[in-house]
């Protein structure tokens, strides 16, 4: 008989494979192809190959979404429809507002958010067609309803009464109007699109890794972003953002800046809002974020928040060569937005919610089972105990 055959029935013949050579979270390591977008450490962010500087400066949000799920940019007509659609997806089945309804008082925007986009799933009659028409379809359903769900249940859990959808106005409008029931200036509406261009996608990010490993078993494009809402919410990548502000509150002026600083990497505390996995020399979206911020503070006669980063900046970059990153600056400008801080990582899931879409879309597109290997640091096999 066959040797091999042989082995394969004796499985107690089985073979301990040689350790191999790891990277500890991944770090460098290449775990997929994708052409979505580029996050190189020395010239910056592109998406499909347009610099993030000159996306933040001419595009809207909902460009970037076409473009991420295209790969060129809309014309006129592309993108006239996609903003209808956009429109007429934004409403939640009832029963998922019920169900908000449910949720205790406590429950964090992000929870919220990760359980309402999973019930979702249930009423989309395109669930289990994963071809790339119908992936396209659920796409935008999801991101124009995660922007409802995070409004929504916010409202909901300070026992306000709901907004309806303002058809009028584009995505980021929307957010703010269905969020505080004003129609926000036009500055402010640019402001809040720009920040939704800047963290729409970031290559294979954790979230978007755990969106493409869940699509990669094959699962709905629901199931992918319920896990990437999941990944998102930790403090060492979305939560973040959340985190920057309580450190900024805790400073206050740029001249405590130091001693704060110091007094926190004396106890070897990690600093929110600074080190990046890829960046090394600096965050290609900090510039524009510290803009946004630098305009903002002007208008809300809140100048004293960008001299504060700057100085937290300068201070990491001389003790410990780390750089700011997106969130160190997003967390003032959501501040100065009026925002709550419980909001700002769902807000860039709001955002983000584009990119992990994209990145299912390409998956599906081009499947395989995203499964690595983990080296094994147990015993070495042995008998089990006789008595
Ligand atoms: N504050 C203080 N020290 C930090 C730091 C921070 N924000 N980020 C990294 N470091 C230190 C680490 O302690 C480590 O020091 P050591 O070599 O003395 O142990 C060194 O820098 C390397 O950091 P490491 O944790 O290996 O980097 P990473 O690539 O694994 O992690 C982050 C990247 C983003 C998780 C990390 O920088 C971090 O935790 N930042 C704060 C959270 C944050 O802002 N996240 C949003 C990212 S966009």
């Amino acid at each position: 008989m066959d040797e091999k055959w042989m082995e394969y029935l004796n499985v107690s013949s089985m073979k301990t494979t040689t350790k191999q050579e790891y990277s500890p979270g991944l770090a460098g390591v290449i775990a997929g192809e994708s052409a979505i977008c580029w996050v190189d450490p020395d010239a910056g962010l592109t998406y499909r190959g347009y610099d993030i500087h000159q996306m933040a400066e001419k595009s809207t949000f909902e460009e970037v979404v076409w473009l991420l799920f295209h790969g060129e940019l809309p014309t006129d007509q592309q993108l006239a429809s996609l903003r209808l659609e956009m429109q007429r997806e934004r409403e939640l089945p009832p029963p998922v507002i019920e169900m908000l309804h449910l949720l205790p008082k406590k429950t964090h925007p992000m929870d919220a958010l990760r359980t309402g986009m999973s019930m979702l799933s249930t009423f989309d009659d395109d669930l289990s067609d994963l071809s790339v028409e119908a992936n396209v379809r659920k796409a935008i359903r999801i991101i124009a309803r995660a922007s409802t769900l995070i409004t929504d249940s916010w409202r909901i859990l300070q026992g306000e009464d709901l907004l309806p959808s303002r058809d009028d106005l584009p995505h980021a409008a929307n957010f703010l109007y269905r969020l505080q029931g004003v129609e926000p200036e036009t500055w402010k509406t640019k402001m809040l699109d720009t920040i939704f261009v800047l963290y729409a996608d970031h290559d294979f990010n954790a979230s978007t890794f755990s969106a493409r490993v869940t699509a990669s078993t094959l699962a709905d494009i629901y199931a992918a972003i319920t896990s990437a809402i999941g990944t998102l919410k930790g403090p060492l990548h979305g939560g973040a953002n959340q985190e920057s502000i309580h450190m900024l509150e805790q400073i206050r002026t740029p001249e405590d800046a130091e001693s704060w600083l110091q007094e926190k990497l004396a106890k070897k505390e990690k600093i929110m809002g600074f080190g990046h996995r890829v960046y090394k020399t600096g965050d290609s979206r900090v510039p524009i974020m510290r803009e946004l911020a630098r305009d903002l503070g002007k208008r809300c006669g809140q100048t004293h928040w960008v001299p504060v980063c700057e100085e937290l900046e300068k201070v990491m970059w001389r003790e410990k060569q780390l750089c700011a990153n997106v969130d160190l600056y997003a967390a003032p400008v959501f501040l100065m937005l009026d925002l709550p801080a419980q909001l700002n990582t769902p807000l860039f899931a709001c955002s983000r919610v584009s990119g992990w879409c994209a990145h299912v879309i390409e998956q599906q597109k081009n499947n395989r089972l995203i499964r690595p290997r983990s080296l094994y640091t147990g015993p070495a096999k042995r008998d089990y105990p006789m008595e």
